[in-house]
């Protein structure tokens, strides 16, 4: 189904530039943020030709099959509120995924939406000059993946059986992103995001996982959330890590 950017724009009051092909929304969005666009503006796309993943990855960006998107935020946050940030944006998807299509997500510390330990959605925040561009991208109607994600990849379509508006997804997520920016910004602030996003994720208690450290792979038991928002583990030995980026896996 061709991508109906007009009802997008009938359901969000701010700016939505649609493309067919693009390279990456990040970086319309990036140059869009530098011209001094207003906050809430949404770059989306039916395909990416170099979609960007966390850790310098690809993100898989098959046409007509995903939802493609970035938004402009400028929240009034302090740098130290950003690991927050992105948590309440993996809540915000959570939320869409479920209200959209009915079916439980988990979320794998930090951001990483999972529907039956399956990856579904990925956020990706990229910082310029105290603004937000928040990429989103949520594999929706995808049938099948590429051998090597396959085992790790899931969609929509594939966990519930049948097929779902991306459009209608993408209104139900920018209006949770607003929502919890305004959870995160609002009196309740960081702490109200921690415990909601230690409520919804699995991940962050009493999970073995091995976290990829880049130079060695540590093992151990997660421990929650410190008030920055980073994962604490607890390693066999008794001590406790610190995890500042990614690469958290369950332990088999
Ligand atoms: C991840 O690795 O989990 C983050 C993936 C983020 C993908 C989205 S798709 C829309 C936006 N444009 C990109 O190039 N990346 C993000």
């Amino acid at each position: 189904m061709p991508f109906d950017v007009d009802l997008v724009r009938q359901n969000w009051p701010h700016p939505v530039s649609y493309f067919a092909t693009i390279d990456s929304t990040m970086l319309e969005a990036a140059r869009l943020a530098e011209a001094g666009c207003e906050e809430g503006t949404v770059v989306a796309a039916d395909e990416q030709t170099a979609g960007q993943g966390r850790h310098g990855r690809r993100w898989h960006s098959e046409p007509g099959a995903g939802l493609y998107v970035s938004t402009v935020l400028r929240p009034d946050l302090a740098p130290d509120s950003l690991p927050v940030l992105t948590l309440a944006l993996g809540l915000a998807a959570a939320d869409a995924i479920e209200e959209t299509a009915s079916v439980h997500c988990d979320l794998r510390w930090p951001n990483d939406v999972m529907i039956d330990s399956r990856k579904v959605a990925g956020i990706l925040v990229q910082l310029l000059d105290g603004i937000a561009i928040a990429g989103i991208g949520v594999n929706v109607n995808h049938s099948a993946f590429p051998a090597e994600i396959a085992g790790e990849a899931t969609s929509l379509r594939i966990a519930a059986g049948r097929q779902y508006s991306r459009e209608a997804l993408l209104v139900a997520l920018l209006h949770a992103v607003e929502r919890y920016l305004q959870i995160l910004t609002g009196a309740a602030g960081k702490p109200r995001i921690l415990g909601l996003f230690s409520q919804r994720s699995s991940y962050a208690r009493n999970k073995r996982v091995k976290v990829d450290r880049g130079v060695a792979v540590v093992e151990g038991v997660t421990a929650g959330l410190d008030p920055s928002g980073f994962l604490i583990l607890r390693k066999d030995d008794g001590t406790e890590d610190l995890v500042l980026a990614g690469g958290v896996r369950p332990a088999s």
